[in-house]
């Protein structure tokens, strides 16, 4: 049970920060930055060091209105079938850049819908990754999955591709709620998914679950909830809506008035995490949850968990490569974003240049403060003299920002000799405390709870 009135006075019910998927936020991310390095920093990644490939298919059959995702609708696989030829391009082309030799540890379809494609679709674009990345011995391959979009044969052939974790969009199970948001998916769509996927092999199923949805309350979610465990997840995250209409237009589909207030999040929020711990799941960063075995649970109890744009990951890789329309690649120096639009994303590709353009160039300080970013989100923790170790020309910055913490939220964390702690009922003010450490994006991005 989290100490409402320290959360109150450090304005969790009234804060909106980043999500700080990565440091600095990609709304900082500059014009032309992307242009000017990707092919510097591809063409100088380390031949014995595997990198992480993310793809992103940014379409989908139904746009449901609560999606912040960078996604369009269509109807026909005609625009997809387009896109996947650009994506094979777009991998050639940065394949030319890399070691002949370079491996792949992770790969990650999402979207949008990777379903979306059909068999033969996914055969084109599956050949064209593994036969250019030889996956390295961890290999892991991950899918985002949109049950009512996911035909047995497009599941079948991701499983013969090695699939070994599919991420599936469950949001809310309660019909009100699901017709508010207009994503209408039933709990049998969603078992018969999860039962073809086991049976595939797929030995690791994470759900997704969102909170502060509209007519959301206590008795809904906790129906929702009693579906979820009976199926088992290993993994879930646990999102709060972020309501953003200004960026995405399709949210003006559900009005404010019917969203819980902050409160009422806070309360959703905080019976979900009861309930998830209550079953067997362990509490990972901020926002997601795993069964004892779950390798996301693992490696945060072995203090190898990481924070990248797709949330939390074991990945080890140091170099995340993104294909596809606004995918975000990270390198040891900074960050890339491909071209946002497909049509332009496109159109780069076809005339031979690389699809990056906005992107970011890390300083000194800004890969102390994104270690300092990592340790808060991943653990709630900050080994100060560690931190100050690791960036020896920023020692002193970073005990100056520990100590700015340290008072700022004095209710909120302990300070050991070694550095602060978020205290355990105060943890919903991690992005709080991230933000105004970094000075990041207070009021720009999504509600803090
Ligand atoms: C990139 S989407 C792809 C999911 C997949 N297409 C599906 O529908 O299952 C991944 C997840 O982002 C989350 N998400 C999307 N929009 C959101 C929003 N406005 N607020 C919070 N979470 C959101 C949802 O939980 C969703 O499952
Ligand atoms: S939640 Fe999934 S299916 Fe719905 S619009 Fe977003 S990406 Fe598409």
């Amino acid at each position: 049970m989290e100490d409402k009135a320290v959360l109150d006075k450090y304005g969790l019910f009234r804060a909106k920060v980043p999500r700080f998927t990565s440091y600095p936020p990609a709304n900082r991310f500059e014009l032309d930055t992307g242009r000017r390095y990707q092919a510097d920093w591809l063409t100088t990644l380390p031949a014995d060091k595997a990198v992480s490939l993310y793809v992103h298919i940014p379409f989908c059959r139904r746009l449901c209105y609560f999606c912040a995702c960078r996604t369009q609708g269509t109807q026909t696989l005609a625009p997809v079938a387009a896109y996947v030829g650009t994506l094979i391009a777009e991998i050639q082309a940065v394949k030319r850049l890399l070691p002949p030799t370079i491996g792949m540890a992770r790969l990650h379809f999402g979207g949008g819908t990777p379903t979306l494609l059909d068999t033969e679709l996914m055969n084109r674009l599956c050949e064209a990754i593994f036969s250019t990345f030889a996956p390295s011995p961890d290999f892991e391959f991950s899918v985002e999955i949109d049950p009512t979009e996911a035909s047995d044969s497009v599941l079948d052939t991701l499983g013969a591709w090695r699939l070994g974790r599919a991420s599936i969009g469950v949001q809310d199970f309660e019909p009100r709620v699901q017709k508010a948001i207009g994503r209408v998916q039933s709990f049998e769509q969603t078992k018969s998914v999860v039962d073809r996927l086991r049976g595939l092999g797929v030995d690791s199923i994470n759900f997704d679950l969102v909170y502060g949805l509209p007519f959301q309350t206590r008795e809904s979610l906790n129906e929702t909830l009693q579906d979820v465990l009976s199926l088992a997840p290993d993994r879930l995250a646990l999102y709060g809506y972020a309501h953003v209409p200004h960026m995405s237009k399709r949210q003006v589909l559900i009005p404010s008035e019917d969203l819980p207030d902050t409160r009422g999040r806070f309360s959703l929020a905080e019976l979900a995490r009861e309930r998830l711990m209550a079953d067997g799941y362990s509490a990972i960063g901020i926002d997601h949850f795993g069964l004892p075995n779950d390798s996301l649970a693992k490696a945060a109890a072995e203090g190898r968990l990481r924070r990248n744009f797709q949330g939390y990951t074991d990945d080890p890789c140091r170099t995340l490569i993104g294909f596809g329309a606004s995918a975000i690649s990270e390198f040891a120096q900074g960050y890339v974003q491909n071209a946002v639009a497909t049509a332009g994303y496109a159109g780069r590709i076809a005339n031979g240049v690389l699809a990056g353009h906005r992107g970011y160039a890390m300083s000194v300080r800004d890969h102390m403060v994104s270690d300092l970013v990592q340790g808060l989100m991943c653990y709630g923790r900050i080994d100060t003299e560690a931190l100050a170790a690791a960036h020896p020309k920023m020692a002193d910055e970073a005990r100056i920002i520990c100590a700015y913490i340290a008072t700022e939220f004095s209710d909120a964390v302990k300070v050991s000799a070694t550095g602060l702690e978020i205290r355990e009922d105060a943890r919903s003010l991690t992005r709080v405390i991230a933000s105004t450490a970094t000075q990041d994006g207070v009021e720009t991005g999504s509600l803090a709870i």
